[in-house]
């Protein structure tokens, strides 16, 4: 997506982890969602994690096989730089997730506030291409996006607000929506965002 490097770049380079509205200090929804399909050998993979503590939250619960993806090589150094000797046991990859092809396939695969910034359909169709590529059947997807009710912007880009069914269907006839959470997170700051935690199944 042209800019979208830069952007979040900038994004983390000028900010701090308490300075941005989807700062989270512990995954605690994402986690539970998780845990609940996939047990610490299968490969869990964050899209867009960026300097989120998910990686953090896994590696305590014992996961073996993490990857966290970003756009943003600074966002993945920031967690590095926090995880310290730890970090060797994740596996990093700097990449736009509508560029990308996998390589491999994951048991899980997270989003958290990621798909939702792709306003165009051939961006939409070819994360949901990259997603595909890189779940086999049984897979569980996690998607969380700001629900119809959220906000209409996230760090200053517009974005799509989903409920789960409409989400289920764009992603198409791949994936089983089984499972759909509402949160209203709080940020750093004290406002409230509403998200949808959408779950499925590939089938
Ligand atoms: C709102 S932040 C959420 C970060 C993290 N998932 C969390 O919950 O803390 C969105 C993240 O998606 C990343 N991102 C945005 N567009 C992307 C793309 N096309 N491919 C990969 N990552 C992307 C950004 O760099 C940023 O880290």
């Amino acid at each position: 997506v042209t800019g979208t490097r830069d952007h979040w770049e900038q994004v983390y380079r000028d900010k701090g982890e308490t300075e941005v509205s989807w700062h989270q200090p512990r995954s605690e929804r994402s986690l539970r969602l998780i845990r609940a399909t996939a047990g610490p050998t299968d490969p869990v993979i964050d899209v867009g994690g960026g300097a989120s503590r998910l990686v953090d939250d896994l590696l305590a619960a014992g996961y073996e096989d993490i990857t966290v993806l970003d756009i943003s090589a600074t966002s993945l150094a920031r967690s590095r730089a926090r995880l310290g000797a730890l970090a060797d046991r994740a596996t990093w990859i700097a990449a736009d997730v509508t560029a990308w092809r996998p390589e491999r396939t994951w048991r899980v695969w997270h989003d958290r506030a990621v798909f939702h910034f792709l306003t165009e359909i051939a961006d939409q169709d070819a994360y949901v291409a990259a997603l595909a590529r890189a779940t086999a059947p049984g897979a569980m997807v996690v998607i969380a996006t700001f629900a119809p009710d959220g906000p209409a912007m996230c760090s200053g880009l517009p974005v799509v607000r989903w409920d789960s069914a409409a989400l289920a269907r764009r992603l198409g006839d791949g994936f089983r929506l089984t499972g759909s959470e509402r949160e209203e997170h709080v940020t750093p700051w004290g406002s409230v965002q509403r998200f949808v935690y959408t779950v499925l199944e590939r089938r």
